[in-house]
């Protein structure tokens, strides 16, 4: 059975406890190492498939300026899929600057649309009537539209963004009278865009996307003589949470999803266009590791572990009821013994970070690594129950940089003006 990616590094538990002396728990350390290897991953399956390709990194999955400097310096072409004007901004701090940019909203504000047409971000409308508001403020030259295919997947209900239950995206039979009304209002360059749900492990679900995006490209390109520059097929691209989940193949998925992609359209002796991604998760998930601390232990009717992160430290569990691997720093091969919640000091019942879990021996004090944080953990973290928001460190090799200082109770009050 595969092995988390950094396990080998859990059992450095020098290197951990001198982490955590300096920069205290809850703490979020990211490997760089594994960071650059999940970026250069994506670039050379894109580029090994497709002539021309555009990776957006989804910046709400880790917005830390640090990881995303460390994935520009080392794709200069990366651009950014950003949901906010803070997320523009944030990608432009970190050199992500104009149409490097997909800006892709959903029942965006006046502000929110000027803010993106002012940086040049490409704009990715979710809606007719997102369009109709985009017009009273400006054009841009180009645009996409994210299309809801009418079916959707992902690792948990909450978490599919495509279907009939979706609040996402321009249905397919909708599709064709959204870009007649922007070609009809004079935007000239177009794109389409494609998002259905997160963690997926399938491979076989990007290559029938790709597809039945395809199907409404043909029906764009018949019935309005629009050509597409670019398509994006999304994020969502899922990763092992567990040792049982096999990791996807990005060779074997692009070069499948190439091969119907490059069928249609030389089939059709029509050029084609760049192939773009937005992936957030398989990107950062499986770089990042919450170091906990072990604070309390409790039999009541069920047993629990009182650790010092929780759903204020990451949502994931909670919200989703996601599983992480959480392992004992230092021995991460300790063999289970007895089955306990895991939980913060969260005053709500749903604050787990493991629920019925068979967990080996701890003790108070012990240090635990809560695995796969990477991705949507520091992001969605609050600061419910006034718990400041935690530091986080990036790991070279063995080399500790500090990306994020830790918050303090003065820097919560700080915009109460008391
Ligand atoms: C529009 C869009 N693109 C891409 C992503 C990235 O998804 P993932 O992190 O699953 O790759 C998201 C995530 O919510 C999204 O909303």
């Amino acid at each position: 059975m595969p092995k988390h990616p950094l396990f080998d590094l859990i059992k450095n538990e020098p290197l951990f406890h001198s982490l955590v002396e300096k920069y205290g728990t809850p703490l979020y350390v990211y490997s760089k190492d594994r960071l650059i290897h999940n970026i250069q991953t994506l670039d050379q399956a894109l580029g090994d498939h497709f002539e021309s390709h555009h990776i957006c990194y989804t910046i709400k999955a880790n917005s830390n300026p640090h990881l995303i400097q460390a994935l520009k310096s080392t794709i200069p072409a990366l651009g950014a899929d950003c949901a906010s004007p803070g997320e523009i901004a944030i990608s432009g701090k970190c050199g992500i600057v104009g149409n490097e940019c997909i800006y892709t909203g959903n029942y965006e504000s006046p502000n929110d649309l000027s803010y993106a047409l002012e940086t040049g971000a490409h704009i990715n409308l979710d809606d007719i009537s997102s369009f109709h508001r985009l017009k009273r403020i400006g054009l841009p030259k180009d645009i996409s539209f994210r299309l809801n295919p009418g079916f959707g997947r992902g690792a948990f209900s909450q978490v599919v963004t495509g279907g009939e239950n979706s609040k996402f995206g321009v249905p397919h039979y909708d599709i064709v009278n959204a870009y007649r009304l922007a070609k009809e209002s004079g935007i000239t360059s177009f794109g389409i865009q494609c998002m259905t749900g997160s963690g997926v492990l399938d491979p076989n679900y990007y290559p029938n996307l790709i597809s039945k995006i395809l199907k409404t490209v043909k029906k764009l390109k018949d019935e309005l003589n629009i050509h597409m520059d670019y398509i994006s097929l999304g994020g969502g691209y899922g990763i092992p949470y567990t040792d049982e989940d096999s990791p996807l193949n990005f060779d074997n998925v692009f070069n499948n999803v190439a091969q119907n992609f490059n069928v249609f359209f030389e089939s059709r002796h029509e050029a084609k266009p760049a192939l773009w991604i937005e992936p957030g998760k398989s990107v950062v998930g499986d770089t990042g590791i919450l170091l906990t601390r072990v604070t309390g232990k409790k039999d009541s009717y069920k047993s629990y572990i009182g650790v010092d992160a929780g759903m204020e430290t990451l949502m994931r569990p909670a919200l989703y009821g996601a599983y992480h691997r959480i392992y004992k720093v230092g021995d991460p091969d300790a063999l289970p013994s007895t089955k306990v919640d895991i939980t913060g000091r969260i005053c709500e019942n749903t604050d787990r970070l493991a629920k019925d879990r068979l967990f080996p021996e701890v003790n108070e004090g012990d240090l635990l690594a809560v695995m796969d944080a990477g991705a949507y953990g520091f992001t969605m973290s609050n600061q419910f129950c006034t718990r400041p928001k935690v530091a986080e460190i990036f790991l070279a090799g063995e080399k500790p940089t500090l990306i994020r200082r830790r918050e303090t109770i003065k820097d919560i009050l700080r915009s109460c003006d008391v």
